[in-house]
């Protein structure tokens, strides 16, 4: 081969991408695997109608975190911010029949929504939810209740205590994921804030607790969809 025809794959030099092809790509691998689904989309409509934000995760990270569920065969689940109940809904849906869902939503009126769709969803009887700042909910758990998965995914101040009390309640070899930890790369830039809903502090507070700790082994991997660019902090508790 000629120096001509040598391709030299310099990722930094990628042309940029911009939100259509991320939400194209989204639309087109969800058209093979993540099928249309009536019960999550009326959901969707429900929360609308509610007047709540459109904030929940994405349809191909929903299905991630309902097959990670499955993977782990979680039979106890707790969820930190449900809003709707959209993640609530894909994460209950890996349960065997005798697992539970635990969330915690500050919100009422989001607990009451996510309910509604979770009993319309036919999983009623298998998620419950305390209403009330997440993180006087959490302490109230005793340590000896353990959860096979934990899904961290409401305010962002307290992402690292959040992420404390997941591990004191979640089991040896179980999972915490942690949601928008990238932020549209806010996280990690210290130079001028260009994404302005950006709240980066509890997310690099969580991550230098995590550099020295022990008890955890965790790893960053960005999510770019639909929703934007975030990313998941997947942790397992040893
Ligand atoms: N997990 C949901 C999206 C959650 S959006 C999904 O993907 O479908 C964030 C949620 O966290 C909102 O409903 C918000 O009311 C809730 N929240 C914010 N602060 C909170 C707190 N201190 N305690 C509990 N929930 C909180
Ligand atoms: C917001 C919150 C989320 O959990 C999310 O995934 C996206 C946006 C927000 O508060 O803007
Ligand atoms: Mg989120």
């Amino acid at each position: 081969m000629s120096d001509s025809e040598t391709f030299e794959l310099s990722y930094s030099q990628l042309p940029a991408t911009l939100y259509a092809d991320w939400d194209r790509t989204d639309t087109w691998f969800n058209s093979f695997l993540v099928p249309a689904d009536p019960v999550l989309d009326a959901g969707v409509a429900n929360a609308t109608k509610n007047g709540l934000l459109d904030i929940a995760v994405s349809a191909s990270q929903g299905k991630f975190l309902y097959l990670l569920a499955k993977s782990l065969g979680a039979k106890k689940i707790v969820e930190v911010g449900t809003l709707g109940g959209y993640s609530t809904t894909w994460l209950a849906r890996a349960l065997p029949e005798d697992g539970e869902l635990l969330g915690l939503e500050l919100e009422a009126k989001h607990a009451k929504v996510a309910k509604e769709n979770l009993t319309n969803a036919g999983l009623g009887s298998k998620v419950k939810f305390i209403v009330g700042p997440a993180l006087a909910s959490l302490k109230e758990i005793p340590t000896s209740t353990k959860f096979d998965l934990a899904f961290i995914d409401a305010d962002w101040e307290s992402i690292a205590e959040y992420f404390q009390e997941a591990k004191r309640i979640v089991k040896s070899g179980g999972v915490i994921i942690v949601d928008n930890v990238v932020q549209n790369g806010e996280v990690s830039n210290f130079g001028e804030k260009r994404a302005e809903w950006a709240e980066p502090e509890g997310v690099r507070r969580l991550v230098k607790a995590i550099q020295n700790d022990k008890e955890v082994e965790a790893t960053v991997i960005g999510t770019v969809g639909s929703k934007g660019y975030d990313g998941f902090l997947y942790a397992i508790r040893k």
